[in-house]
């Protein structure tokens, strides 16, 4: 008995696979409680991948093999979940996980992710504490970091980090020049740093943040990350050919789009400005190639069909629904639209999440009929981020500091911010760090084998 219980999960998801005994859950998109159900059903899942609440854990953290970010953009997802559907049963394990892992600077900096923290990671994380501020979630003591102060120290951090050197401005991929990835400039860091500038532009009634957010819009048009023609976003392109458009990435992810689109309608909401309404509708003109032409359902176009998504993009749909969500309610001559492509996508996710041990387990792609035997957190997070973006017109708008929220931020702020610049010795500690895990990871290999 002792060896079946410590078998690891995917062993006894593959067993369950082989009793194959499907039930499925019942999404009734005109029912509030068949969808707050079916969010408690999907929460409840993904939480099954958190043990850093245990004796020995890091707080805050997903086990291998989730990078630090999808912790980060999962906290994000149970915030919502909480306000969405009134279900507090995650919130303090929520508020101690982003507490614990905001680094000694409090900026979402901690020295144990610097062998692979890069500029889009931390904006995961402030998104997350934006989202606290917006969503008035309860407040640290006062003793501890504010939401809104994390916030705006991730933008601040992230701002002083544009870099003239290459490609004429822009953020690079990586924060540390040690990285693999420091000679790259991507769409996703720099939609990090415009989503935080359009949020703390609304949520202070602060104009200087606008300026930051239409230089990051100008820089990705004009270095050709953003095709205004279609209004599709590309990955990136390397620092030593200047950014050279021949050189750029094509893939286009779900959230890329997500993510500058509800940044605009963030724009559009505080500024009132028909440029950024224009924008907002564009992008979501052209996100229909995330939704399979014959079902309406979404899904990864760069990799889902060919069953080539890792691990990190298992999760990108969860970013795209949640920020379609927010769209819908801060532009609101979208909803119609996106409420559509959102309700298309349900019985996708309905006959997908029916497998594991619990009959419940989401799979990758919701086109196929069935559970595609696969399994994990960015899986979890999608389908709940689908199905709780439902009730977006049942809450509250995200609240601004005049309209409800709460949360202080920095006073003074100067721009800069508190950069913390690595030495040798960090390095060096990082790797010794890294040694330890993976000595960790053979000890315990060792010990399944025996
Ligand atoms: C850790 O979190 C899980 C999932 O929410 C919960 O079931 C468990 O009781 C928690 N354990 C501790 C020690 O807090
Ligand atoms: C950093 O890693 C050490 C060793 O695993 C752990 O004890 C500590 O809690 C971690 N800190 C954070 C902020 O994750
Ligand atoms: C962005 O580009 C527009 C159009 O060229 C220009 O009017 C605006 O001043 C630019 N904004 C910033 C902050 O550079
Ligand atoms: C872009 O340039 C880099 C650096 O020269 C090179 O390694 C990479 O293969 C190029 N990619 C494309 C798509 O041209
Ligand atoms: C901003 O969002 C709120 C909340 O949905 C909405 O009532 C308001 O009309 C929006 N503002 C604009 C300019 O559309
Ligand atoms: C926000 O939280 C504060 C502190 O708990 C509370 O006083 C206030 O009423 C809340 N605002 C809203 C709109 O719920
Ligand atoms: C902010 O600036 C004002 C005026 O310069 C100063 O009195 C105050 O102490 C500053 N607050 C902080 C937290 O630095
Ligand atoms: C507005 O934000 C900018 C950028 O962070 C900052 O430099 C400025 O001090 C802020 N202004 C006020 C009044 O807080």
């Amino acid at each position: 008995m002792r060896t079946l219980l410590s078998l690891p999960l995917s062993i006894l998801l593959l067993v369950a696979n082989f009793i194959n005994h499907a039930s499925a859950i019942v999404i009734d998109v005109n029912n509030k409680d068949s969808i707050t159900h079916a969010a408690w059903v999907f929460a409840h899942g993904l939480m099954t991948y958190y043990n850093g609440n245990q004796t020995g854990q890091t707080p805050g953290k997903f086990v291998s093999p989730y990078y630090w970010w999808e912790a980060g953009a999962a906290w994000g997802s149970l915030i919502d979940y909480w306000f969405y559907t009134g279900d507090d049963t995650y919130n303090e394990q929520v508020k101690s996980s982003l507490l614990f892992q905001v680094g000694t600077d409090n900026n979402y900096m901690p020295a144990n992710e610097s062998t692979s923290e890069g500029n889009d990671d931390q904006a995961f994380w402030g998104f997350t504490v934006m989202a606290a501020a917006e969503r008035n979630f309860s407040n640290p003591d006062t003793n501890q970091p504010q939401w809104l102060a994390l916030a705006q120290a991730v933008f601040n951090t992230m701002a002083s980090r544009w870099d003239m050197s290459t490609c004429n401005g822009g953020l690079r991929w990586q924060i540390f020049q040690f990285n693999n990835g420091y000679d790259y400039k991507n769409t996703i860091s720099n939609a990090g740093l415009f989503m935080m500038a359009a949020r703390l532009a609304r949520y202070t009634d602060n104009s200087s943040y606008v300026d930051w957010a239409e230089t990051t819009w100008n820089w990705t048009e004009s270095v050709g990350f953003l095709d205004t023609e279609s209004y599709y976003f590309y990955d990136g392109a390397h620092t030593e050919v200047n950014c050279a458009k021949w050189n750029i990435t094509k893939y286009q992810w779900t959230y890329n789009a997500g993510i500058f689109m509800a940044g605009s309608a963030y724009l559009y909401n505080y500024t009132g400005s028909s440029l950024w309404a224009q924008r907002t509708q564009s992008i979501l003109d052209s996100i229909t190639i995330f939704f399979d032409s014959d079902t309406g359902i979404m899904y990864e176009v760069a990799c889902e069909k060919s069953k080539t998504c890792d691990i990190d993009e298992k999760a990108f749909k969860a970013i795209l629904a949640r920020f379609m969500g927010l769209t819908a309610v801060l532009a609101p001559f979208t909803y119609n639209t996106i409420y559509e492509h959102l309700v298309q996508t349900v019985p996708g996710i309905a006959q997908s999440c029916v497998g594991g041990l619990d009959d419940v387990t989401c799979g990758t792609t919701w086109l196929e009929v069935g559970w595609d035997n696969t399994w994990g957190l960015g899986q979890q997070m999608s389908a709940l981020e689908v199905v709780q973006n439902l009730l977006v017109q049942d809450v509250p708008a995200p609240y601004t500091a005049a309209t409800g929220g709460s949360s202080p931020g920095i006073t003074n702020v100067t721009g800069g911010g508190n950069v913390k610049v690595l030495t040798t010795g960090d390095r060096a500690g990082a790797g010794i760090l890294t040694s330890i895990a993976l000595l960790m990871m053979l000890g315990s290999s060792w010990w399944i084998a025996l």
